[in-house]
């Protein structure tokens, strides 16, 4: 039986209450230690998801030594930070995306965890699911020939005010950073490279960061990709991949989307089921767990050049609208 993998999570916000929630779902976990900025919210926190200690801080909870990995789930602008205070206590780290806010601090990321020899991933955790790994498999068996084009789409109407994370420059808001990087790493993933041209369109919202964003991908061998992402407009949501024999919708939420389907020259369209059950975080946690358990300080489905690549194409759009986040 493997050894039980001890977890911490850094920062109780949303996204770490779904993530605590799955944690326990997934055998041979622990959610060992917790840590907010505030003591009474790590209590609370640690109460709702029976955390075994909470800190009201994150340099203590690092010290922690029950704690095998943390789970970085702070905002955009705090993940390097946060990310290097884990690695400098001897941590192993699961990183929310985006990995950091550039590619510079991924890239000094990357080379502090091999360093130490210590795990990071960025938390891609959509690259984990069924329809994900059924979808690497259908390419490399080459069901629809080398992919050509990609068109995707996905679009969320936020209803909050400005200094939600979302529309919050300091925190690195926008919606490039938060929601354009799950089509900009799908196709990442797809064409297994990255473009060499890239043209980037943006509206700008009144707090300075990117709010409906429209992006055209040029790679070395021609193929296109076409992706759209916005925080002001609920869109699509879907993603299309084109082959020279066919074509393989990605049905909405295409992020993480449960339905394939293929569509070979003239033939029927077949659809591909690919359900799971929860919120899906439960895949990317097992495959942490069996990085881990196998001695891995990288993932092989998310690599940190990968991060890295995809972070230099998000650098490089930022570059095109002349969108910097304090302190770059
Ligand atoms: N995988 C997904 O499906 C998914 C979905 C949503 C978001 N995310 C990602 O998860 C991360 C967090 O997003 P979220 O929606 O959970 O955000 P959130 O609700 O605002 O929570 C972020 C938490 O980070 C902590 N924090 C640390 N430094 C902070 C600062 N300077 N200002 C504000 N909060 C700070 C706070 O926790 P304490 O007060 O407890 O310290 C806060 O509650 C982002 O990287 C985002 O892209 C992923």
């Amino acid at each position: 039986m493997p050894k039980l993998v001890k977890w911490g999570i850094l920062g109780c916000g949303g996204i770490a209450e779904k993530f605590a929630r799955e944690l326990h779902s997934v055998p041979g976990c622990q959610l060992a230690a917790v840590a907010s900025r505030s003591q009474g919210k790590a209590d609370d926190f640690a109460a709702r998801h029976k955390a075994q200690q909470a800190y009201g801080s994150y340099a203590q909870a690092v010290q922690d030594p029950r704690v095998t990995i943390f789970y970085v789930a702070s905002p955009h602008s705090a993940h390097y930070d946060n990310v290097k205070l884990c690695l400098e206590n001897g941590k192993a780290v699961l990183c929310e995306k985006p990995i950091t806010l550039n590619a510079a601090q991924a890239s000094r990321l990357a080379i502090l965890a091999k360093n130490k020899g210590l795990f990071l991933m960025e938390g891609m955790w959509t690259r984990f699911l069924p329809s994900m790994i059924k979808l690497r498999a259908l390419l490399k068996e080459k069901l629809i020939g080398p992919p050509l084009s990609f068109s995707a789409c996905f679009g969320v109407k936020f209803n909050t005010g400005p200094s939600h994370r979302i529309f919050n420059l300091a925190l690195g808001g926008g919606a490039l950073l938060d929601l354009g990087i799950y089509p900009v790493s799908i196709a990442s993933m797809l064409f297994g490279k990255q473009p060499q041209e890239i043209q980037a369109v943006a509206q700008m919202g009144p707090t300075g960061v990117d709010i409906n964003d429209s992006l055209s991908f040029l790679y070395d061998r021609g193929e296109t990709a076409s992706l759209h992402t916005s925080v002001i407009a609920q869109n699509c949501n879907q993603g299309v991949l084109a082959g020279e024999k066919g074509t393989i919708k990605i049905r909405p939420p295409m992020h993480h989307t449960k339905k394939l389907i293929v569509t070979l020259g003239d033939d029927q369209p077949i659809l591909l089921d690919c359900d799971y059950q929860g919120h899906g975080f439960n895949y990317e946690i097992q495959h942490v767990c069996d990085c881990l358990h196998a001695g891995k300080i990288q993932s092989d489905i998310m690599p940190l050049d990968e991060s890295i690549a995809i972070m230099q194409t998000m650098d490089t759009i930022r570059q095109q609208w002349g969108l910097r986040y304090p302190g770059e």
